[in-house]
């Protein structure tokens, strides 16, 4: 690994300058920072920070695998909570579809000479337990329906946008195999989005009624 180069101060952490300060009248100027206090600046990297493209579709597939692996846990609870059956049906064989987007992540550290480790992807976790809380937040029908498909819809963009992003990064290192199942997961969670889409048409439609 390189050494760190960024532009950090000699103990690691990073400095910001001070903004909303108190305004004329003693209240502290409204802010457009984000919730958490996080300073701006350059982030110093880690030490096992990627360096090569390969290094980077090797992190992206370990964060995928978590994903994955996760949903194979949480998408029973889905189905069981809609009510439709169509819905069920759909959420029924995603499901199975899922469990094959664990074997083509495999095949995929298989071919590229890496053994196959899951790693937390924080934004799957949140987008997981956002849906969680949707059911806590609808009565089982039509507006829990309407919820789970909103839930699944981010799901199915989230694993949309790092498949497209990963298998760009394998066309580039001319990783065929991996390529190839990255783009049949890719193909499958696009029809399902799409699937997901019409049935939110239909379920919408009636509500409105
Ligand atoms: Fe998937
Ligand atoms: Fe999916």
């Amino acid at each position: 690994m390189k050494t760190q180069t960024a532009m950090a101060p000699s103990n690691g952490k990073a400095t910001a300058k001070k903004t909303g300060t108190a305004a004329s009248n003693g209240k502290p100027a409204p802010s457009k920072s984000t919730p958490s206090k996080r300073a701006a600046g350059k982030v110093p990297a880690k030490k096992d920070a990627a360096e090569e493209l390969k290094e980077f579709l090797v992190d992206g597939l370990k964060d995928l695998y978590w994903a994955e692996k996760a949903l194979v846990k949480v998408l029973p609870k889905m189905q069981k909570n809609a009510t439709n059956s169509r819905l069920k049906e759909a959420i029924g064989s995603h499901l199975e579809q899922t469990k094959t987007h664990v074997e083509r992540l495999e095949a995929c550290f298989s071919a590229l000479g890496q053994k196959a480790q899951a790693k937390k992807c924080d934004a799957m976790d949140g987008i997981i337990k956002e849906g969680e809380s949707i059911l806590e937040e609808t009565e089982p029908g039509s507006m829990r329906d309407v919820g789970i498909i909103a839930a699944s819809q981010k799901v199915e963009h989230y694993e949309i946008a790092s498949y497209g992003t990963l298998a760009a990064f394998a066309k580039v290192l001319k990783e065929k195999k991996c390529l190839d199942n990255l783009l049949a997961t890719l193909q499958e969670e696009k029809n399902t989005d799409e699937l997901l889409t019409s049935m939110a048409d239909t379920h919408l439609n009636s509500l409105a009624i």
